[in-house]
């Protein structure tokens, strides 16, 4: 049984973000658990102060979750040019526990452009050793024109899509 764990970076009903990672839940086969986390909003503001060995029970929660993951899936928009707080806060708890450190991970950054945050996530999963590939990373510019009432509409992001997960899929065999 391989597990992968997903986070999306953005917290809104009906996000398109989610429906990505909600198309890809449906893909695995029943050898694969694919988890949506859902406690982002859950997760207190970082503080170095509280950084160790027993940290908040939330984050502790989290950091368990991962270390436990055979894969990681980022799924996220861009807001104001950058990467969405809420999962800047979820990534700085993980510097020091090293939750990230040689996992293979996949990133997927869904959003109106998403440039920026992109290049931003690719940094910062390399500062926390993720193992991340071309072929495990992803832009989709324009995205809402790409999704129809919960639907991925767009045959070519359907297509990338897959790519990737076979990707990553094949990381983990
Ligand atoms: C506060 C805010 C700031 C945003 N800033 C950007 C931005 O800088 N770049 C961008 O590509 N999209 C930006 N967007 C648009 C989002 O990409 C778009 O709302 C996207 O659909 C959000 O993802 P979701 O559908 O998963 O919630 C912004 C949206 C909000 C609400």
């Amino acid at each position: 049984m391989k597990n992968i764990f997903s986070i999306s970076g953005s917290l809104r009903p009906g996000s398109s973000n989610h429906i990505i990672l909600e198309y890809l839940k449906s893909m695995v086969s029943e050898n694969i658990t694919f988890t949506i986390y859902d406690g982002v909003a859950c997760i207190p503001a970082f503080d170095p102060g509280l950084d160790n060995d027993d940290p908040p029970k939330t984050v502790a929660g989290l950091r368990t979750q991962l270390s436990e993951a055979d894969a990681i899936l980022i799924c996220t928009p861009e807001y104001a040019f950058g990467v969405p707080g809420a999962l800047k806060n979820v990534l700085d708890w993980t510097v020091s526990s090293g939750s990230f450190s040689g996992k293979a991970t996949a990133l997927i950054t869904a959003s109106t452009g998403g440039e920026n945050a992109h290049a931003a996530m690719i940094k910062i999963l390399g500062a926390i050793d993720a193992k991340l590939t071309p072929e495990t990373t992803l832009l989709i510019s324009f995205i809402r024109t790409k999704i129809n009432d919960g639907i991925i509409t767009d045959k070519q992001t359907v297509e990338k899509l897959g790519h990737l997960f076979h990707a990553l899929l094949r990381t983990i065999k």
